[in-house]
């Protein structure tokens, strides 16, 4: 990420914040992974949708859309040959998953934020490798879009977009190839066919494979975007099928304000409504309290990009589009000039913006790159890594790795396990190392306490040994079973002399995670 050079100092414990939010923001984000509740599918009933725009459907714009009302956003078409590439890389500084291509550009951007809503557009005519797409970015987003309509030469020559129109089986394989191969929904979007019965046994096909919503744009291929849409085919459609019909096309007839996006959504009879172009010339069309200034738009727009490190050729042709007539005012010129962010920034006086915003990003880039070098000191070829965490959810009351180590060391004769934690300065986490049989083992992933570290370490030491960690999925538990029994004796010992009971309560605390955050808190004194 290119990004300017400050006074680092001034700026870092504003980074240092940033930092440490990003830290528990992750955290979050990885205990509602580790939780069993499952978010519910993405429902495309009475929903408003950003529609997908190459160019104009990327991050900025997609957060932009969801602030001023949308419910759901498609991101712009993009090919799977293109998508099968890349990596998927967590952006740590950005917060944000990219997918990187070969040569380092990044192709989709994605964050948090959009997770349950962001649909993802692609254009394949190959059904494996759409599969192989989808399940890529599967994880980070609500669903899955395949394009079924775009007219475009680029698309159509390799049999994508519009072309898979006059394949259904082609269309028919991709899709239950889909619906099948992944857990989120998945969707199509196309245009009309020349005749409305054929049209209707199309989508009646595409029904049949099981796709949560198919979106309509009520147009011809041959159509041009200002030729008239056929509501009257839309409603056609979406009284044949039970699946939601999402209209499309209404931008130009029909939507210049958000309540007309009603009157569309009832002309075409539809579940749903998708808005393109009236969402890129002013993504406040989902505003229910009516448009914003284009200015106050294009400014909260600006936001977006310098906070997400948007390419500033694809900010330009945003705002270009958005700005549309006036492109020949002073305005309009500078921002045709502008051969940067900083410079589109200051076309639209958000140079301190600029300054502040990159300041912070770039003192979190450096924050991040310090605590990596503090990762790289420990790097110690003698030590046993894995990336592990400890999450209490897993185990059985009082139950722990520590325990289960402690045990086994004592069976095999061996020392009891030496832990050694350190605390990095910087975002005060913790890792920790054990030393089992004269070798260390810990895990790469740092802790919010000395406790989790120490559970880490222990949980590697197992693993590379093949030992029971004591999981409630491992089965016949026999700590558990072991500490059963030595309750139950020492219930009968009950009525004896002191002495027995101080011994049983002895025993018991082998087996009790320890209150204290001694690293031997688990080892008989
Ligand atoms: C700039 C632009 C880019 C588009 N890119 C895509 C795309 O990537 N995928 C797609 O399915 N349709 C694409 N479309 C078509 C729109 O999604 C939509 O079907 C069409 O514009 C009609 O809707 P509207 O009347 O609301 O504009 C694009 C349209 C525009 C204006």
């Amino acid at each position: 990420m290119a990004v300017r050079k400050g006074n680092l100092d001034s700026i870092c414990p504003l980074a240092e914040r940033m930092f440490l939010s990003f830290v528990s923001l992750s955290v979050s984000e990885h205990t509602t992974k580790g939780m069993t509740v499952n978010t519910p599918a993405l429902c495309f009933r009475s929903k408003k949708i950003l529609a997908p725009m190459v160019r104009v459907g990327t991050l900025p714009m997609r957060l932009l859309a969801l602030d001023f009302g949308a419910d759901i956003v498609y991101c712009e078409e993009l090919i799977d040959i293109k998508m099968v590439q890349c990596k998927r890389v967590v952006n740590e500084v950005l917060e944000t998953v990219d997918f990187v291509a070969p040569n380092e550009r990044v192709v989709f951007r994605t964050c948090v934020r959009e997770k349950d809503c962001v649909v993802f557009q692609m254009g394949s005519a190959d059904a494996e490798r759409a599969l192989a797409v989808a399940k890529l970015v599967e994880n980070d987003v609500a669903g899955i879009d395949v394009n079924m309509g775009c007219p475009k030469e680029y698309s159509t020559k390799g049999g994508m977009g519009a072309a898979l129109l006059s394949d259904p089986d082609k269309i028919e394989c991709i899709l239950s190839t889909l619906v099948k191969g992944i857990c989120k929904p998945v969707t199509c979007k196309i245009r009309i066919l020349p005749s409305l019965e054929d049209t209707i046994s199309l989508v009646k096909r595409i029904e049949k494979t099981g796709v949560a919503a198919i979106a309509v744009h009520g147009r011809k291929k041959e159509e041009r975007p200002q030729h008239p849409v056929h509501c009257e085919v839309i409603k056609a459609i979406s009284e044949a099928v039970s699946v939601p019909v999402i209209a499309n096309g209404g931008s130009h007839d029909f939507i210049k304000e958000y309540t007309d996006i009603e009157a569309f959504q009832q002309a075409a009879g539809a579940s749903s409504v998708m808005i393109a172009r009236a969402a890129m010339w002013n993504p406040s069309i989902f505003r229910r309290e009516g448009l914003c200034s284009l200015k106050e738009v294009m400014q909260e727009y600006i936001k977006y990009a310098v906070r997400y490190d948007n390419h500033y050729t694809n900010t330009k042709y945003c705002l270009c589009q958005m700005l549309r007539e006036q492109l020949e005012t002073t305005e309009g010129k500078k921002l045709h000039a502008a051969q940067s962010t900083q410079e589109i920034c200051e076309v639209f006086e958000m140079g301190s913006f600029y300054e502040e915003t990159t300041a912070i990003l770039e003192a979190k880039a450096s924050l991040k790159a310090k605590t990596q070098d503090e990762d790289e000191q420990m790097e110690d070829t003698d030590v046993i890594k894995m990336a592990v965490r400890f999450d209490k959810r897993e185990y059985p009351p009082q139950i722990t790795p520590k325990m289960y180590l402690l045990e086994w060391c004592r069976k095999a004769k061996h020392p009891q396990p030496v832990y050694e934690t350190v605390q990095r300065p910087l975002d005060k986490l913790f890792c920790s190392v054990v030393t089992v049989a004269e070798q260390k083992y810990r895990s790469t992933l740092w802790d919010k306490s000395k406790k989790l570290a120490e559970q880490a370490a222990a949980i590697v030491c197992l693993r590379t040994l093949g030992l029971p960690e004591g999981k409630l999925n491992e089965g016949e538990n026999h700590l558990i079973n072991k500490r059963k029994r030595e309750n139950e004796e020492f219930l009968n010992n009950k009525e004896h002399e002191d002495d027995h009971l101080v011994e049983a309560s002895h025993k018991r605390a082998h087996f009790t995670e320890g209150a204290s955050d001694s690293s031997s808190s688990e080892v008989p004194q």
